[in-house]
């Protein structure tokens, strides 16, 4: 079953960077349950597009994999087009982020494969990726110090920007926020990057009532 959000009818995307998280397949998998937060990744994309009984169809979540030799990854789970995603467990969430590292190995910078059916890869930067993005969509900087979330309306296709567990570099957060990207806040605790999300989805969800 797909999950239409009824108060944005257009994608709500969810850009995570990673900066400690390597783009080498074997690198990426020898860390796991090393203590380098990869695992984090597993429950970002799980609380962004899965629902009890499916999935939700108008979200998207772009991981940003950024400790290389060459280019970052980005890795783009589409709600869209997502097929077959038989198991939730944090394994088989990690190995699918596994399979688009190895088959996005040789790319060239810029370049994007489909990896699978909703599964997207491509070898271009943070930067880059989102500078591409806010030509259509209009981004939100995640912050516990933003507006309340509860006070903003949103445009139709907002792109929430966060991390994982390791913090925003602090002259790309000055720079974010020096160009007038809208900070918002989902309350006064820290949360894991995953738990936003959730919240961000459920504040849209009540929204739409
Ligand atoms: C686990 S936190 C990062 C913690 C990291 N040590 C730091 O100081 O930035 C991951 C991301 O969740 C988002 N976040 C956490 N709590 C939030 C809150 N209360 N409101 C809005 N965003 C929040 C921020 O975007 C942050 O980059």
């Amino acid at each position: 079953m797909n999950v239409p959000n009824c108060e944005i009818s257009g994608l709500i995307e969810f850009l995570v960077r990673a900066r400690a998280a390597p783009v080498n397949p074997s690198h990426f998998k020898g860390l796991i349950g090393k203590g380098y937060g990869l695992e984090y990744l597993a429950d970002i994309v799980r609380n962004a597009l899965f629902v009890s009984k499916g999935h939700r169809e108008n979200v998207a979540v772009s991981l940003v994999l950024e400790r290389s030799k060459d280019f970052s990854r980005v890795i783009r789970f589409s709600g869209a087009s997502l097929g077959s995603f038989k198991d939730l467990h944090e394994t088989a969430i990690l190995n699918r982020i596994f399979d688009a590292l190895c088959a996005a190995e040789k790319l060239k910078k810029n370049e994007e494969l489909k990896e699978n059916e909703g599964v997207f890869v491509s070898a271009q930067s943070f930067e880059a990726y989102f500078s591409s993005k806010i030509q259509t969509q209009t981004p939100y900087l995640l912050d516990k110090k933003g507006q309340d979330i509860r006070l903003v309306t949103f445009e139709p296709e907002p792109l929430f920007l966060l991390t994982d567990h390791t913090p925003m570099p602090r002259n790309s957060k000055k720079s974010l926020l020096k160009s007038g990207i809208s900070a918002v806040s989902v309350g006064p605790t820290i949360l894991h990057s995953s738990q936003c999300i959730a919240v961000v989805l459920n504040e849209l969800d009540r929204k739409s009532i």
